[in-house]
């Protein structure tokens, strides 16, 4: 059965997206692929399976549930760092499926080492050891410290493999608050160094601070590894750094009903829109439920034979309308693209975000389940 809207995902683009971001990263800075919500929209497995053969060193996800489903599809060799947090239920699965958990609390510690006399008495396990540099979301504070030391001393099977925070706004130039990150960070990091043996110091081998914009702006901070995400699939905030990277995602459906209105006729729900003379409407099936949100109107287009048509009126829940009247050579089952196209006819998930006052990962990550993924090589 044809999908009533999709999404393309090119593998070519992803690699040559992960190319790029590899050659901007010092050696030998790894590379960890961010596949989180499902690679933001993009399908975690396939995603996981394209960036692990280019040789990502780490793959990351939300949580232990992400991490075991990556698992499962066949992602077997690469680490993988669960970023935002397990519960107590949750250390089984770590175990079993070789998670490596980001930590931050004295509790975290004392849960695992629980978990790990139930379920693997002799094991050990290795975690990444978030530090809060300024964001006050994740990561232990320098007054909460010493207790998390000292839950650590009290469980030697668990071994801090890495200390790591994440820059606030990476995206914003010359951003202040960064510099001070930075330097939060590699104190945090000697610190820590200095109590655990193995963890490298002002060099920052074992430390983790860059997101994929940080790692675009500061190739120099000298970490060992680079968290990247949303630049593997095709965005940048840097436009030096987008005009070589290609949105790997676009976003596909097809005409359903097609009818000519006279002047004033209501378009969609409710009485917000009127034809403002005698327009062409090409009614397209994808909606809100689809991730299609109702701020992209007015002000959204789509593209039908590469001929940009604008959206107009209400967008409902499986249903978008779309002045056609430019657009003369349209035909019932027509194919419409909602996101992607290229040279001066194409549509970005950042125009989308602007509609919907947000952020392209907002609009990436918000296409719904029931949008099927196909992937192209
Ligand atoms: C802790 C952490 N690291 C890295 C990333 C990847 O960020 P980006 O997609 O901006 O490269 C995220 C994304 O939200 C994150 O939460």
């Amino acid at each position: 059965m044809p999908p009533r809207n999709w999404v393309e995902i090119s593998r070519g683009a992803l690699r040559r997206n992960q190319d790029y971001v590899r050659r901007r990263l010092t050696p030998p800075t790894a590379l960890c692929a961010v596949v989180k919500a499902d690679a933001y929209g993009h399908g975690a497995a396939a995603c996981a399976e394209v960036f692990a053969h280019g040789g990502a060193e780490w793959l990351a996800v939300t949580s232990p549930e992400e991490g075991a489903r990556l698992r499962v599809n066949g992602t077997s060799q690469v680490p993988v760092l669960v970023l935002a947090g397990f519960a107590p239920g949750d250390v089984a699965a770590l175990l079993e499926y070789r998670l490596t958990p980001a930590v931050w609390d004295a509790e975290q510690i004392a849960w695992l080492a629980a978990g790990m006399a139930k379920c693997r008495p002799a094991g050990t396990l290795a975690v990444h050891l978030k530090v809060d540099t300024g964001m006050g979301r994740l990561g232990v504070t320098s007054a909460q410290e010493t207790a998390l030391r000292q839950a650590l001393e009290r469980a030697p099977q668990i071994r801090v493999e890495a200390v790591f925070s994440h820059l606030a706004a990476a995206e914003i130039p010359a951003g202040e608050g960064n510099e001070a990150q930075h330097r939060e960070f590699l104190a945090a990091l000697e610190r820590w160094s200095r109590w655990a043996p193995g963890l490298a110091g002002r060099n920052g081998r074992s430390g983790h601070l860059l997101n994929g914009e940080g790692a675009l702006r500061y190739p120099g901070w000298g970490c060992g590894m680079a968290r990247v995400g949303l630049a593997l699939y095709g965005y940048s905030a840097q436009p030096e750094h987008a005009a070589h990277l290609s949105p790997a995602l676009s976003w596909k459906t097809h005409v359903i009903a097609l009818k000519d209105l006279p002047a004033g006729h209501g378009v969609g729900y409710g009485p917000l829109y009127r034809a403002p003379r005698p327009m062409r409407v090409a009614t397209i099936a994808a909606g809100y439920a689809d991730g299609y949100r109702r701020q992209f109107s007015p002000g959204a287009q789509v593209l039908i034979g590469g001929i940009p048509a604008p959206v107009v009126g209400a967008i409902s829940m499986d249903l978008t309308s779309v002045d056609v009247t430019e657009v003369p050579a349209v035909r019932l089952g027509d194919e419409v693209t909602l996101l992607g196209g290229s040279g001066t006819a194409r549509v970005t998930a950042i125009e989308l975000a602007r509609l919907a006052r947000t952020i392209p990962y907002e609009i990436l990550c918000g296409l719904s389940a029931r949008v099927e993924r196909v992937y192209r090589d």
